[in-house]
């Protein structure tokens, strides 16, 4: 509930950051109860929980939203990720925490992947307890059939649709599909909004900016590598679309070389990274569409919030 409330009022900084104090409050009360110090001996266990996990199935996407938080509207190219690097790497995740509360699949556009039903079940068989949303624009919900259905009914996935402009007259027929399907589903309130949140010099404080954070605890996963939030992946995409070389490798954090215990890597991933410092104040606009290939379609100003 606490979640929705934010989500509804996101451009609302005073809610969202009581909504993250709270949640950072009840997440160390959680942690100190796993380790033993407040709970029965019965209750006690050696792994920690971690709220939620984000891992893109695939990098682009086919409805381009301009100023997409994970800049999949700048990707010109199809990319996948590997299933194999994945099968590695849910497995050690498996290793550090006892469950993952919410398990995020999306991207970019997931349903653009034929290997999705592959992933669902990967992801299941070493989350049991997890709650699997795949995240979707909704263009190709009539994928939802024949393998990748029955993915979604063994692994008990839900499929969140965002629901943009060009889908909103689809809405009931989409939630009807769903229904006959038998498939777990969340249809947003139409989009009309989009909130851009780059600040491209820097100069953010990032203590203030987590405060207020949309992706706060977003901890996101790509090949081997895990981050407070998606940022430091996806700046690449940035990078090359308006030529600019912010590095943000040393947020990354290799899961397969790990010298700290699940406890401690949750600690770290809630400190603020050195690179929020290019994150800043939201500041909404109408959602519109981008063209990826046209490179006179947006500039770098024009996708940078203006606020500080
Ligand atoms: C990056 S998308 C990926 C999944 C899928 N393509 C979708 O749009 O739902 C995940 C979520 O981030 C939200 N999002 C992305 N960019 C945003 C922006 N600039 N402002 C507000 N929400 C944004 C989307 O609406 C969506 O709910
Ligand atoms: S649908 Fe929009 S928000 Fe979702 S990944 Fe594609 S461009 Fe980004």
């Amino acid at each position: 509930m606490f979640e929705r409330l934010a989500k509804k009022y996101v451009s609302n900084s005073f809610i969202v950051s009581v909504y993250l104090a709270l949640r950072r409050f009840f997440s160390a009360i959680h942690d100190m109860s796993r380790k033993g110090g407040m709970a029965k001996k019965a209750h006690r266990a050696k792994k920690p929980v971690l709220y939620l996990l984000e891992f893109h199935v695939a990098e682009h996407c086919n409805m381009n939203c301009n100023h997409c938080f994970h800049f999949s509207s700048l990707v010109k190219e199809k990319s996948f990720p590997s299933l194999e690097q994945f099968k590695k790497d849910i497995a050690r995740l498996g290793e550090i925490f006892d469950n993952i509360r919410t398990i995020r699949l999306m991207g970019g556009e997931p349903l653009l992947n034929d290997e999705l039903p592959q992933f669902i079940y990967e992801t299941r068989k070493v989350f049991p307890k997890a709650k699997i949303n795949v995240l979707s624009n909704g263009l190709l919900y009539k994928k939802l059939d024949g393998e990748l259905l029955t993915a979604f009914i063994t692994c008990n996935a839900s499929i969140h649709v965002s629901l943009y402009k060009p889908m909103i007259h689809k809405k009931d027929e989409m939630a009807r599909h769903f229904t006959d399907k038998g498939v777990k589903h969340w249809i947003s309130n139409p989009i009309l909004r989009f909130a851009k949140y780059i600040n491209v010099e820097g100069t953010s404080d990032p203590k203030k900016v987590v405060r207020q954070c949309p992706a706060s605890r977003c901890t996101f996963l790509s090949n081997g590598h895990i981050a407070r939030c998606p940022l430091p992946f996806n700046i690449k995409y940035f990078n090359k679309r308006f030529n600019h070389a912010i590095s943000m490798d040393n947020e990354l954090i290799d899961i397969h070389k790990l010298e700290i215990d699940g406890f401690a890597l949750k600690k770290r991933l809630a400190q603020p990274m050195e690179s929020c410092r290019y994150c800043t104040k939201l500041e909404w606009v109408d959602w519109n569409q981008i063209q990826p290939t046209s490179e006179r379609s947006i500039s770098v100003t024009d996708f940078c919030s203006g606020k500080r």
